[in-house]
Protein backbone atom coordinates (compact mmCIF):
# COMPACT_ATOMS: atom_id res chain seq x y z
CA UNK A 1 0.00 0.00 0.00
CA UNK A 2 1.15 3.87 -0.33
CA UNK A 3 2.91 3.07 -3.62
CA UNK A 4 4.93 5.94 -5.13
CA UNK A 5 3.47 8.15 -7.14
CA UNK A 6 3.59 8.91 -10.81
CA UNK A 7 4.39 12.95 -11.24
CA UNK A 8 1.56 13.62 -13.54
CA UNK A 9 -0.11 16.65 -12.17
CA UNK A 10 -2.78 19.00 -12.97
CA UNK A 11 -5.38 21.73 -11.70
CA UNK A 12 -6.54 21.63 -8.00
CA UNK A 13 -9.01 24.23 -6.44
CA UNK A 14 -7.42 25.50 -3.11
CA UNK A 15 -9.11 26.26 -0.07
CA UNK A 16 -6.71 27.70 2.00
CA UNK A 17 -2.60 28.75 1.72
CA UNK A 18 -0.88 26.11 -0.32
CA UNK A 19 0.75 24.01 1.49
CA UNK A 20 3.54 23.75 -0.97
CA UNK A 21 4.88 26.71 0.25
CA UNK A 22 6.22 24.48 3.29
CA UNK A 23 5.61 26.97 6.46
CA UNK A 24 6.16 26.31 9.70
CA UNK A 25 3.29 26.62 12.68
CA UNK A 26 4.16 28.32 16.09
CA UNK A 27 6.99 26.64 17.87
CA UNK A 28 8.38 25.31 14.60
CA UNK A 29 6.45 21.94 13.57
CA UNK A 30 4.97 21.82 10.11
CA UNK A 31 1.06 22.58 9.99
CA UNK A 32 -0.86 18.89 9.65
CA UNK A 33 -1.30 18.31 5.86
CA UNK A 34 -5.24 17.98 5.40
CA UNK A 35 -5.32 16.85 1.39
CA UNK A 36 -9.37 15.98 0.20
CA UNK A 37 -9.78 14.21 -3.09
CA UNK A 38 -13.08 14.89 -4.23
CA UNK A 39 -15.38 15.69 -6.96
CA UNK A 40 -17.33 18.33 -4.48
CA UNK A 41 -14.92 21.00 -3.75
CA UNK A 42 -16.95 23.91 -3.24
CA UNK A 43 -18.64 21.82 0.10
CA UNK A 44 -15.28 22.37 1.95
CA UNK A 45 -14.62 26.49 2.33
CA UNK A 46 -17.40 27.51 4.33
CA UNK A 47 -16.58 24.52 7.29
CA UNK A 48 -12.96 24.68 7.11
CA UNK A 49 -12.84 28.53 7.10
CA UNK A 50 -15.29 29.07 10.30
CA UNK A 51 -15.02 28.71 14.08
CA UNK A 52 -11.77 26.80 14.93
CA UNK A 53 -11.11 24.84 12.39
CA UNK A 54 -10.55 28.55 10.46
CA UNK A 55 -8.47 30.33 12.99
CA UNK A 56 -6.05 26.88 13.16
CA UNK A 57 -4.73 27.03 9.10
CA UNK A 58 -4.56 30.81 9.69
CA UNK A 59 -2.76 29.92 12.48
CA UNK A 60 0.01 27.94 10.37
CA UNK A 61 -1.22 24.73 12.80
CA UNK A 62 -2.70 23.30 9.43
CA UNK A 63 -3.22 23.11 5.91
CA UNK A 64 -6.14 22.50 4.07
CA UNK A 65 -6.23 21.52 0.13
CA UNK A 66 -8.70 20.60 -2.22
CA UNK A 67 -8.23 18.73 -5.42
CA UNK A 68 -10.63 17.98 -8.04
CA UNK A 69 -10.66 14.80 -9.46
CA UNK A 70 -12.46 15.71 -12.28
CA UNK A 71 -9.39 18.06 -13.55
CA UNK A 72 -6.82 14.69 -13.79
CA UNK A 73 -9.57 13.38 -16.39
CA UNK A 74 -8.22 12.80 -19.46
CA UNK A 75 -11.07 12.50 -21.89
CA UNK A 76 -13.07 15.54 -23.46
CA UNK A 77 -15.77 14.69 -21.27
CA UNK A 78 -14.01 14.82 -17.94
CA UNK A 79 -15.54 11.56 -17.31
CA UNK A 80 -14.75 10.29 -13.74
CA UNK A 81 -16.52 6.70 -13.64
CA UNK A 82 -17.42 3.90 -15.86
CA UNK A 83 -19.81 0.45 -15.69
CA UNK A 84 -18.39 -2.34 -13.30
CA UNK A 85 -17.33 -5.37 -15.03
CA UNK A 86 -19.17 -8.31 -14.74
CA UNK A 87 -22.59 -5.90 -14.73
CA UNK A 88 -24.57 -4.84 -11.69
CA UNK A 89 -25.69 -1.09 -10.34
CA UNK A 90 -24.61 1.92 -10.43
CA UNK A 91 -20.89 3.83 -12.10
CA UNK A 92 -17.12 3.10 -10.51
CA UNK A 93 -14.79 5.81 -9.81
CA UNK A 94 -11.74 5.05 -12.31
CA UNK A 95 -8.49 3.93 -11.07
CA UNK A 96 -6.18 5.59 -13.65
CA UNK A 97 -8.16 9.37 -12.89
CA UNK A 98 -7.76 8.43 -8.93
CA UNK A 99 -4.23 7.73 -9.28
CA UNK A 100 -3.36 10.99 -11.16
CA UNK A 101 -5.04 13.12 -8.76
CA UNK A 102 -3.78 11.12 -5.59
CA UNK A 103 0.18 11.37 -6.99
CA UNK A 104 -0.59 15.36 -7.60
CA UNK A 105 -1.46 15.70 -3.71
CA UNK A 106 1.27 13.76 -3.14
CA UNK A 107 3.59 15.58 -5.91
CA UNK A 108 2.30 19.16 -4.28
CA UNK A 109 2.48 18.23 -0.50
CA UNK A 110 5.37 19.94 1.08
CA UNK A 111 5.96 16.68 3.16
CA UNK A 112 7.19 15.52 -0.10
CA UNK A 113 10.41 17.54 -0.75
CA UNK A 114 11.11 18.06 3.07
CA UNK A 115 14.17 16.60 3.70
CA UNK A 116 12.95 15.93 7.72
CA UNK A 117 10.97 13.47 6.13
CA UNK A 118 7.36 12.87 8.19
CA UNK A 119 4.21 10.63 8.64
CA UNK A 120 1.58 10.21 5.96
CA UNK A 121 -1.96 8.33 5.09
CA UNK A 122 -4.07 7.51 2.41
CA UNK A 123 -7.62 7.29 3.66
CA UNK A 124 -10.67 6.25 1.78
CA UNK A 125 -13.72 7.07 3.49
CA UNK A 126 -15.86 4.16 3.21
CA UNK A 127 -18.84 2.45 4.74
CA UNK A 128 -16.66 -1.05 4.77
CA UNK A 129 -14.09 1.24 6.89
CA UNK A 130 -12.99 0.88 10.48
CA UNK A 131 -15.31 2.95 12.73
CA UNK A 132 -13.59 6.57 13.21
CA UNK A 133 -13.53 7.21 17.08
CA UNK A 134 -11.77 9.31 19.73
CA UNK A 135 -8.99 7.04 19.63
CA UNK A 136 -8.31 7.53 15.71
CA UNK A 137 -8.72 10.55 15.87
CA UNK A 138 -5.93 10.74 18.70
CA UNK A 139 -3.37 8.44 16.59
CA UNK A 140 -4.14 10.75 13.07
CA UNK A 141 -3.66 14.09 15.07
CA UNK A 142 0.17 12.80 15.05
CA UNK A 143 0.19 12.40 11.40
CA UNK A 144 1.75 14.65 8.99
CA UNK A 145 -0.07 14.32 6.31
CA UNK A 146 -3.70 12.97 5.34
CA UNK A 147 -5.04 12.09 2.11
CA UNK A 148 -8.69 12.06 2.81
CA UNK A 149 -10.22 10.21 -0.77
CA UNK A 150 -14.28 11.00 -1.26
CA UNK A 151 -15.94 8.27 -2.87
CA UNK A 152 -18.57 8.91 -5.14
CA UNK A 153 -21.50 6.68 -7.07
CA UNK A 154 -21.06 2.56 -6.00
CA UNK A 155 -17.81 3.33 -4.91
CA UNK A 156 -13.62 2.96 -6.04
CA UNK A 157 -11.71 0.62 -9.01
CA UNK A 158 -10.28 -1.85 -6.01
CA UNK A 159 -7.29 -1.93 -7.38
CA UNK A 160 -6.71 1.75 -6.71
CA UNK A 161 -8.00 0.97 -3.14
CA UNK A 162 -5.55 -1.89 -3.20
CA UNK A 163 -2.56 0.22 -4.42
CA UNK A 164 -2.80 3.60 -2.77
CA UNK A 165 -5.03 3.49 0.41
CA UNK A 166 -3.62 2.21 3.69
CA UNK A 167 -6.60 2.81 5.66
CA UNK A 168 -10.84 2.52 4.94
CA UNK A 169 -12.52 4.66 7.61
CA UNK A 170 -16.18 5.13 8.42
CA UNK A 171 -17.83 7.38 10.04
CA UNK A 172 -20.78 5.35 10.68
CA UNK A 173 -22.93 2.44 10.02
CA UNK A 174 -25.27 3.95 7.51
CA UNK A 175 -24.31 4.43 3.92
CA UNK A 176 -24.11 8.41 3.07
CA UNK A 177 -24.17 9.99 -0.99
CA UNK A 178 -20.42 11.12 -0.91
CA UNK A 179 -17.28 10.71 1.00
CA UNK A 180 -17.27 14.50 1.87
CA UNK A 181 -18.95 15.04 5.40
CA UNK A 182 -16.67 11.95 6.39
CA UNK A 183 -14.27 13.52 5.68
CA UNK A 184 -14.90 16.75 7.04
CA UNK A 185 -16.15 15.22 10.83
CA UNK A 186 -12.94 13.02 10.63
CA UNK A 187 -11.05 16.45 9.77
CA UNK A 188 -12.69 18.61 12.53
CA UNK A 189 -12.19 15.47 15.48
CA UNK A 190 -8.67 15.58 14.24
CA UNK A 191 -7.57 19.71 14.43
CA UNK A 192 -9.49 19.91 17.51
CA UNK A 193 -6.78 17.93 19.10
CA UNK A 194 -3.78 19.52 17.93
CA UNK A 195 -1.60 21.44 20.03
CA UNK A 196 -2.92 25.44 20.08
CA UNK A 197 -6.10 25.01 18.60
CA UNK A 198 -8.37 24.69 21.34
CA UNK A 199 -7.43 27.49 23.68
CA UNK A 200 -8.16 25.32 27.29
CA UNK A 201 -6.44 22.14 26.98
CA UNK A 202 -8.26 21.14 30.18
CA UNK A 203 -11.67 21.05 28.38
CA UNK A 204 -10.00 18.56 26.22
CA UNK A 205 -9.35 16.15 29.56
CA UNK A 206 -12.73 16.50 30.62
CA UNK A 207 -14.19 15.89 27.15
CA UNK A 208 -16.91 13.41 26.07
CA UNK A 209 -15.19 9.62 25.58
CA UNK A 210 -11.69 10.66 27.36
CA UNK A 211 -11.29 8.26 30.03
CA UNK A 212 -13.88 6.29 29.08
CA UNK A 213 -16.53 8.88 30.34
CA UNK A 214 -19.34 10.93 28.80
CA UNK A 215 -18.79 14.57 29.94
CA UNK A 216 -21.18 15.97 33.09
CA UNK A 217 -24.16 18.45 32.73
CA UNK A 218 -23.23 22.23 32.10
CA UNK A 219 -24.89 25.22 33.47
CA UNK A 220 -24.35 28.85 32.63
CA UNK A 221 -26.52 32.40 33.59
CA UNK A 222 -29.30 32.55 34.58
CA UNK A 223 -29.32 30.83 38.09
CA UNK A 224 -32.46 29.98 37.52
CA UNK A 225 -34.24 28.79 34.17
CA UNK A 226 -37.88 27.82 33.90
CA UNK A 227 -38.19 26.65 37.53
CA UNK A 228 -34.68 24.56 37.07
CA UNK A 229 -31.68 26.05 39.47
CA UNK A 230 -28.18 25.48 39.15
CA UNK A 231 -27.11 22.66 41.38
CA UNK A 232 -25.97 24.33 44.78
CA UNK A 233 -22.43 22.68 44.69
CA UNK A 234 -21.48 24.69 41.15
CA UNK A 235 -22.54 27.85 43.27
CA UNK A 236 -20.19 27.16 46.34
CA UNK A 237 -16.96 28.39 45.40
CA UNK A 238 -15.24 24.67 47.15
CA UNK A 239 -13.58 23.89 44.13
CA UNK A 240 -12.71 19.84 45.16
CA UNK A 241 -16.74 19.64 45.83
CA UNK A 242 -16.89 20.73 42.17
CA UNK A 243 -14.90 18.28 41.34
CA UNK A 244 -16.12 15.48 43.13
CA UNK A 245 -19.50 16.19 42.10
CA UNK A 246 -18.24 16.45 38.41
CA UNK A 247 -16.64 13.07 38.09
CA UNK A 248 -19.60 11.38 40.09
CA UNK A 249 -21.98 13.11 37.06
CA UNK A 250 -19.74 11.49 34.59
CA UNK A 251 -19.30 8.05 35.89
CA UNK A 252 -23.49 7.95 36.51
CA UNK A 253 -24.21 9.69 33.13
CA UNK A 254 -21.77 7.03 31.70
CA UNK A 255 -23.63 4.13 33.10
CA UNK A 256 -27.04 4.72 32.36
CA UNK A 257 -26.19 6.18 28.93
CA UNK A 258 -22.89 4.24 27.38
CA UNK A 259 -22.67 0.93 29.10
CA UNK A 260 -20.09 -0.30 26.66
CA UNK A 261 -18.24 2.77 27.93
CA UNK A 262 -19.01 2.17 31.40
CA UNK A 263 -17.49 -1.43 31.53
CA UNK A 264 -14.22 -0.13 29.62
CA UNK A 265 -13.98 2.31 32.60
CA UNK A 266 -14.38 -0.31 35.06
CA UNK A 267 -11.64 -2.50 33.49
CA UNK A 268 -9.47 0.28 33.48
CA UNK A 269 -10.56 1.68 37.34
CA UNK A 270 -11.56 -1.44 39.30
CA UNK A 271 -14.23 -0.23 42.21
CA UNK A 272 -11.37 -0.31 45.34
CA UNK A 273 -12.82 -2.93 47.62
CA UNK A 274 -14.81 -1.67 50.98
CA UNK A 275 -12.73 -2.38 54.12
CA UNK A 276 -14.62 -4.70 56.82
CA UNK A 277 -15.49 -3.23 59.36
CA UNK A 278 -14.46 -4.97 62.40
C1 LIG B 1 -23.14 5.61 -1.99
S1 LIG B 1 -21.62 5.39 -1.15
C2 LIG B 1 -21.08 3.85 -1.85
C3 LIG B 1 -21.44 2.69 -1.01
C4 LIG B 1 -20.97 1.37 -1.61
N1 LIG B 1 -21.80 1.02 -2.72
C5 LIG B 1 -21.02 0.31 -0.56
O1 LIG B 1 -21.99 -0.43 -0.50
O2 LIG B 1 -20.06 0.20 0.25
C6 LIG B 1 -20.59 6.56 -1.90
C7 LIG B 1 -19.39 7.00 -1.10
O3 LIG B 1 -19.83 7.66 0.07
C8 LIG B 1 -18.86 7.52 1.10
N2 LIG B 1 -19.54 6.98 2.29
C9 LIG B 1 -20.82 6.56 2.35
N3 LIG B 1 -21.13 6.16 3.59
C10 LIG B 1 -20.03 6.33 4.35
C11 LIG B 1 -19.73 6.09 5.72
N4 LIG B 1 -20.62 5.59 6.58
N5 LIG B 1 -18.49 6.38 6.16
C12 LIG B 1 -17.55 6.89 5.33
N6 LIG B 1 -17.79 7.14 4.01
C13 LIG B 1 -19.01 6.86 3.52
C14 LIG B 1 -17.77 6.61 0.55
O4 LIG B 1 -16.68 7.41 0.13
C15 LIG B 1 -18.44 5.94 -0.62
O5 LIG B 1 -17.54 5.55 -1.62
Amino acid sequence: MGHPPNSESGQSSKSSSDPASGGTAPGGKRPLEFWFLTLFPEVFPSILGSSLLGKASQRGLVSYQTIQIRDFSTDKHRTVDDTPFGGGEGMLMKPDVLHAAWSSAIERSALSRSSEGGRSLTILLSPQGRHFDQEMAKELARYDRLILICGHYEGLDERFIENCVDREVSVGDYVLTGGELPALVMTDAITRLLPGVVGNTQSLTEDSLENDLLKYPQYTRPREFQGKAVPEVLLSGDHKAIAAWRKAQREERTRERRPDLWARYLEKNPPKPSRKKR
